[in-house]
Parts: structure tokens; C-alpha cells; sequence
């Protein structure tokens, strides 16, 4: 995996670095992303970093929560003002797939970030491998649980393929361990509101008073879970398990409260779609993706990777982040 992302990394700064002609007009691309959060401001700082080393106009936009109809009207605006490439992240990859096909037809690159949407024109995916990365974090809820409790499941999309390719690699592991229950509702559903997450999360502590660990898939269910957590007094009997790594989730692995996150390397998916779609509208997007490995498929994935972060590696981990600018 490593060698694919550096030999993708090579390609891309090669290709960055010719045939670029500063009178041609300034390429402008858009990013969308899923909803307002600290997590989608380092996809953004990745995008702005990228569009400010290649002089690229790049557009930024998050619906406030999970919002599918607000997300197809940005893209349609999009086309309509022309955008050179479009990296997009649907709440919903079926909904998308009609105004994904007018942009391509229209001549508009489109590639995917964060999670995916295969059934639609998009040519690439750039993100974590989700699936392996919600094996990643059962894997570690048995370590912590020694194979025995009762667990329950937040989110913020059934629809969002991210969100179930987490559930399932999650679920597959935990399977194998007969004295491991989820509890019901399953999944609690929040629709990316982070309110509705902490709701959610006092009511199923209320519920399951012998509950015994959360497991947190999106970026705000770990800190909704933690807050829930902290007013019923339950930390270190109530363990928590999540995904992504901002300020929020690193100060509660300190604490104490969460004792496991599956980071993310969110910067680069806003700085690689930037690289990649500048390059697409500088040098043709067929001789751009000749470039780029395929899978067996004859698909192009580009696995950011994930890290997971500890007490153990705390310190390690944000330095890491400092030099990759997930913190600033
Ligand atoms: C997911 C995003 C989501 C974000 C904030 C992340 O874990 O990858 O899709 O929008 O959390 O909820």
C-alpha cells in the first residue's frame, strides 16, 4: 500500500512540475464535502495548500449536517459555472450518479474523496479503505473488551458507503466472538448532527446500563460518546472506540476517555484531489489516469491509509500530524 501511494505521489509531482503555461486561465476546481466539522477543515487545508503550489482556484463547500439535495444543487452549480475538475463526497453515491454524468459529459472531471461512489462515472477514489479500516477498529474494541461485552454502534449515515464499509469490516471481526452483543438500536442513526449524537448516546447509556463500549464511526460520534460518557461517570467502565483523530478526540485519548482512534489521513485526500485534477485540466485526463496504478478491477484507488492512535503513541502521532499538516 505504501509503495502504491508513493509511486502515485512520484507520478503526480512529476506531472505537477511540466507543461505548465502561467498565461493560460487559472484552473478552478471544487471539493465537496460532507458536513461542518474540524475533520472536513484539514480535507480544506489540504485542498488550499495544493491549489496554492499550483496556482489553482479551488472552491470549498460542506453542508452544515448530512445533506444530500444541498450537496447535488453544489455540484450543479458547479457545472453551470465550469468548473476544470470536481472532487466530491456523496452522503448518498446513488444519488449522485445523474449529476456526476452531466459533469463528465460535459467534459468536467469528477473523482471521489473520502467515500465513494463506484457505481457512478467518477474516475478515481481517493480515501481511506474503509472497510479494512472498520476491521481495523473491531480488532481493537476485542483487544479492549478481552472478547466479551456489550456494544453499541453510532454514525452518521446509513447511506454514505464510508459509513457502512466501516460498520461492516467492524461487524465481520466482532462475529467471531460469541460473548460480544450489539445492542439496539443498531445503529444509532444522527445524520451528522452532533446534538442528535450526544442524545443518542446519554439515551443508550440510559437504555443498557451495563453497556460496555462505544464504537464511534464518524469524526464527532467518539467526542459525542465521550460527553455522554463523562456525565453519566462512567469513564473507564464505558470504553470508547473511533474513528479520526482532530484536536477534540487527541485531548480525550489523553484524558482518558477514548481508548482507541482509527485516523485518517484526511489532508492529503484534499490535497491529492487538487494535484490530480489540476494535472487532469493541464495535461488531459486520459494521459493523466494512463499514469495511475489500477486495481484488478481496472479501477483507480488511491488508499490514503489510516493510523491508530493510543495513549501509547499520542506523542509520536501528533508529531507526525504537525509535519503532514493535520495540525497547525
Ligand atoms: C468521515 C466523514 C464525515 C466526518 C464527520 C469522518 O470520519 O470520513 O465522511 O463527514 O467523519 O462526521
Amino acid at each position: 500500500m505504501r509503495d502504491k501511494i508513493f509511486w502515485t505521489l512520484f507520478i503526480l509531482s512529476l506531472i505537477s512540475s511540466f507543461g505548465f503555461d502561467a498565461k493560460a486561465k487559472k484552473i478552478s476546481i471544487g471539493l465537496l464535502g460532507k458536513s461542518v466539522h474540524p475533520y472536513w477543515d484539514v480535507v480544506r487545508r489540504g485542498m488550499e495548500d495544493a491549489a496554492e503550489e499550483l496556482d489553482v482556484d479551488a472552491i470549498f463547500y460542506v453542508p452544515q449536517s448530512e445533506d444530500i439535495a444541498k450537496q447535488i444543487e453544489t455540484l450543479e452549480t458547479w457545472i453551470a459555472m465550469g468548473v476544470d475538475g470536481i472532487s466530491f463526497a456523496p452522503s448518498d453515491p446513488d444519488a449522485v450518479i445523474s449529476v456526476i454524468a452531466e459533469a463528465m459529459k460535459r467534459g468536467i472531471p469528477c473523482i471521489s474523496n473520502d467515500t465513494d461512489a463506484p457505481k457512478s462515472e467518477r474516475l478515481c477514489y481517493i480515501g481511506t479503505d474503509n472497510y479494512t479500516a472498520g476491521k481495523i477498529a473491531g480488532e481493537k474494541m476485542v483487544e479492549i473488551l478481552n472478547g466479551k461485552g456489550k456494544v453499541a454502534i453510532c454514525t452518521g449515515s446509513i447511506t454514505a458507503m464510508n459509513s457502512l464499509e466501516r460498520m461492516k469490516g467492524f461487524r465481520d471481526v466482532l462475529s467471531k466472538y460469541p460473548n460480544i452483543v450489539i445492542v439496539k438500536p443498531d445503529p444509532l442513526v444522527d445524520n451528522e448532527d452532533t446534538a442528535r449524537a450526544v442524545e443518542l448516546a446519554e439515551t443508550a447509556l440510559l437504555d443498557n446500563p451495563d453497556l460496555d463500549a462505544f464504537f464511534g464511526v464518524y469524526a464527532f460520534n467518539g467526542p459525542s460518546a465521550a460527553k455522554a460518557v463523562k456525565t453519566a461517570g462512567k469513564v473507564g467502565k464505558v470504553h470508547i472506540v473511533c474513528f479520526d483523530t482532530t484536536d477534540e478526540h487527541l485531548s480525550l485519548i489523553e484524558e482518558g476517555v477514548i481508548d482507541a482512534a482509527v485516523g485518517q489521513r484526511q489532508y492529503f485526500m484534499g490535497y491529492l484531489s487538487v494535484v490530480l485534477l489540476a494535472n487532469m485540466a493541464r495535461v488531459g485526463v486520459e494521459n493523466m489516469m494512463m499514469l495511475l496504478p489500477k486495481n484488478e478491477e481496472g479501477d483507480v484507488i488511491i488508499d490514503t491509509g489510516v493510523d491508530v492512535v493510543t495513549k501509547d503513541n499520542l506523542k509520536d502521532y501528533i508529531k507526525l500530524l504537525e509535519k503532514w499538516g493535520g495540525k497547525r
